[in-house]
């Protein structure tokens, strides 16, 4: 396992005992999902299993102190995003530290304060949640740690850290790990569950493991439709029942193609999803459209690219306008000039963020 790309432990200490002021933190990375989750019950289950490569550029790093309050009265005092007071992320904190308590029984009696920033500019549309819910679970989680001694064992610290990520956010339960990763009950893996994700890397090719992800920003601004909308509007949808057999066609097939190493199989699958999930939405309530031209110029060149050299790239999208590229690391000189002479005239002042997925 290659920990430079873990969510990573990176100031959990004991700071002044004296005012007996702890502090726990963590960079969580970002996702991006190759098969997609698109719809949930209640309780953030997952209406299909999903299967996502963790990033490593694009995190969030959060740091949460915390002190003994009188019994009960605990809360969080402060929340700061990059240097600022951020009052709409602070009230859905609260609200999502409230749903927790079950979890984290010894919440009530501690005061919080969180500090947070990203390492992508909030308007690459980047989705952020995931890296920010994962990071606070696993803040969460840490703080246990230190208070309890448990989670002991590592696997059940990070089981329970991906458990409470989903509750705040359904992508934000991948990004607890590294690599490829698996949220949803798939039978034919053992321990895959709804309720947390789980690592994949062990069962896949050395071929596919270090695989690359030029995020292409065509439009920097927040969402059209938030995910939560997206999600609800699959409740009314007719195509729900198919999509959801497509899910799990594609994701027995994307298992299979991971584990003997078929990237040909891996880029129609994660161009499918992309797609699937635009028409869902172009289906959807007023029916949206959330690609902008430069999002089918990008689609276009990249499809006549893979076709003239034959390296596989595919593209992958996000409830949005932005393109990702995922291809394997060995390529990664010829899709970066391809990317600079070709593409960046389709994106927001030539934007672009060259990520990378953990190895397994
Ligand atoms: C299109 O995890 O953001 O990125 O659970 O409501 O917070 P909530 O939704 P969220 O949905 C992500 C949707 C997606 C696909 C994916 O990441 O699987």
């Amino acid at each position: 396992m290659d920990n430079s790309y873990r969510p990573e432990r990176y100031n959990s200490h004991t700071s002044g005992m004296e005012s007996d002021i702890r502090s726990v933190g963590w960079r969580s990375p970002s996702n991006i999902a190759l098969i997609k989750y698109w719809g949930k019950r209640k309780g953030q289950i997952p209406g299909n299993p999903s299967i996502s490569i963790t990033l490593s550029k694009s995190f969030t790093e959060t740091v949460m102190r915390y002190s003994p309050a009188r019994p009960g009265k605990g809360r969080l005092k402060n929340f700061i995003f990059e240097g600022s007071q951020q009052k709409a992320f602070a009230d859905r904190l609260r609200s999502y530290l409230k749903s927790v308590t079950a979890l984290y029984p010894f919440l009530p009696d501690y005061d919080l304060s969180i500090e947070s920033r990203n390492s992508f500019p909030h308007s690459s549309g980047i989705a952020s949640s995931a890296s920010a819910m994962a990071a606070v679970a696993l803040c969460l989680t840490s703080m246990e740690q230190q208070l309890f001694g448990s989670p002991s064992v590592e696997d059940s610290f990070f089981i329970k850290a991906s458990y409470a990520a989903r509750l705040g956010s359904g992508s934000a339960a991948r990004s607890v790990y590294p690599g490829y990763v698996l949220w949803g009950r798939y039978t034919r893996i053992p321990h895959s569950a709804d309720e947390f994700a789980i690592p994949l890397n062990d069962l896949v090719h050395k071929d596919l493991r270090e695989m690359k992800d030029s995020i292409l920003i065509v439009d920097e601004k927040p969402k059209a439709v938030s995910s939560s909308q997206g999600h609800s509007l699959m409740h009314s949808s007719p195509w729900a029942p198919v999509r959801y057999l497509q899910a799990a066609d594609h994701t027995r097939r994307m298992i299979r193609g991971l584990s003997s190493g078929d990237i040909e199989e891996f880029v129609r699958i994660v161009e499918s999803e992309a797609l699937t999930l635009h028409s869902l939405m172009m289906n959807s309530g007023q029916g949206y459209i959330l690609m902008k031209p430069g999002t089918l110029e990008i689609i276009q060149k990249v499809r006549d690219f893979r076709n003239d050299t034959g390296i596989p790239v595919a593209f992958s999208l996000d409830a949005g306008p932005n393109v990702h590229l995922i291809y394997p690391g060995d390529f990664a000189d010829i899709v970066r000039k391809f990317v600079e002479q070709e593409l960046l005239g389709s994106c927001s002042r030539r934007q672009w963020i060259d990520d990378r997925a953990g190895r397994g």
